[in-house]
């Protein structure tokens, strides 16, 4: 590599500037962010992704379900661009940092390299994909899964959100339903720096976690079925409370997963009384699952220890539960020579590291099943995420940007 090259930085405060440039769209009171996928928010930042990437010299282009691709030319165009870049959508409270730092860190250098006069030798394509979060619609990932061929085109398009608009609506609603092929688009490599969302990094004073694993998934939709009758004239051993089956199942999950631990999780994030009201007994309720854990033999204890307990209390309180896996994201393997190549850009740069285990979904995750892939990781305050307190430091957003930016000049090569 050149000496410009090799001693090449990002420029931090353009970084921060445009973090917080873009943290207008869907800001919320709280200093968060909302910006739900394909939601008119989400249209905002991607209004706002195009042209600053047309402004840095790239060519846009939008795959099928709304995935943005910037490709920077390089030398050799025969051979496949190096893919940067993470997600711009948000949690329905979430921060400034989570998916946002991944795809802006992305523009930076290629904004940087643009400045330094750098052609690499392959192409380079920034991404920021679909519907990462999965809040509106599930499952979170859905356009890099089916981009890696999980689901068909088809299949994601035709999902709903809770008020019935399908995937494909929203996209045609915000005019983000482009023309190339899902999955059409080969990279010959992808690498995504993300916030670690966790505590380690913060707790061990390390700059750098070099992921080299990405736990296992699974997502469920619950829905318990009991029966409606008066609060005040029910006798209590009567009764078929979905509530207070609901209880037990929340608690059902918490003890399986902590008796699985310290390499497991379990949480019933959503629950909605489909009639709410003070003097009835909740007749219905419709919740959501979410197990994870590295471990596939883990993951799938939990799942059969979950259905036991729950087939318990449906018995024992007269209600029915229905309980479907939705999503089944195994544990992820990173390409471990791109992983060393993140470590090398690590150590180069002088940033203390460490390797590290993702526990959030992501779409290198994904990525990773059809080309090798990498993720780099950088503290973020108190390990909060999916929060509007969601927070990150500039020196450390900086250095996540400054690995990135050697790593992909490494992956790529620099023109001579
Ligand atoms: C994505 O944010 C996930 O890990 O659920
Ligand atoms: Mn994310
Ligand atoms: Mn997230």
């Amino acid at each position: 590599m050149s000496k410009i090259a090799s001693n090449l930085q990002i420029d931090s405060a353009r970084l921060w500037d445009t973090i917080h440039e873009t943290a207008k769209f869907g800001a919320t009171p709280k200093g968060g962010v909302r910006r739900l996928t394909l939601g008119p928010e989400d249209k905002q930042v991607r209004d706002w992704f195009r042209e600053a990437c047309e402004t840095a010299g790239l060519e846009v282009h939008v795959d099928a379900l709304g995935s943005m691709f910037g490709l920077r030319r390089g030398r050799d165009m025969t051979k496949p661009p190096v893919g940067l870049g993470s997600h711009l959508d948000t949690q329905p409270t979430g921060g400034k940092y989570d998916g946002v730092l991944g795809t802006l860190a992305a523009l930076e250098v290629v904004r940087t390299l643009n400045d330094a006069g750098i052609e690499t030798e392959t192409p380079l394509c920034i991404c920021n994909w679909t519907n990462e979060e999965g809040s509106r619609f599930a499952p979170a990932t859905m356009a890099s899964a089916a981009y890696a061929g999980e689901y068909t085109t088809d299949n994601i398009l035709a999902r709903k959100d809770a008020t019935g608009v399908t995937v494909g609506e929203a996209l045609d609603g915000i005019g983000y339903r482009g023309s190339e092929a899902v999955g059409a688009r080969k990279f010959g490599a992808f690498v995504e720096l993300h916030i670690e969302q966790g505590p380690l990094l913060e707790a061990e004073h390390k700059t750098i976690g070099v992921v080299d694993r990405g736990q296992g998934i699974i997502w469920y939709d619950g829905k318990i079925t009991g029966f409606e009758s008066h609060a005040g004239t029910t006798p209590m051993p009567l009764r078929r409370d979905a509530l207070a089956a609901l209880s037990e199942i929340v608690l059902a999950v918490e003890r399986i997963a902590k008796a699985h631990g310290p390499n497991a999780v379990g949480t019933v994030g959503e629950a909605v009384i489909a009639a709410p009201s003070r003097n009835v007994i909740p007749g219905e309720i419709a919740f959501t699952t979410d197990i994870r854990s590295p471990n596939s033999e883990t993951l799938e204890a939990i799942d059969r220890e979950l259905r036991e307990a729950m087939a318990g209390i449906a018995a024992r309180r007269r209600v029915e539960i229905g309980f479907e896996a939705i999503w089944r994201k195994p544990p992820t393997i990173f390409n471990p020579k791109l992983v060393d190549a993140v470590e090398n850009s690590t150590k180069a740069l002088g940033y203390s590291h460490r390797r590290i285990t993702s526990g959030a979904g992501h779409d290198a995750c994904n990525l990773a099943t059809v080309v090798p892939a990498a993720m780099i990781f950088v503290p973020c305050k108190d390990g909060v995420s999916h929060n509007e307190l969601e927070d990150a430091t500039q020196a450390d957003c900086t250095a996540g940007a400054n690995v990135l930016m050697h790593t992909v000049l490494a992956l790529a090569g620099v023109a001579s």
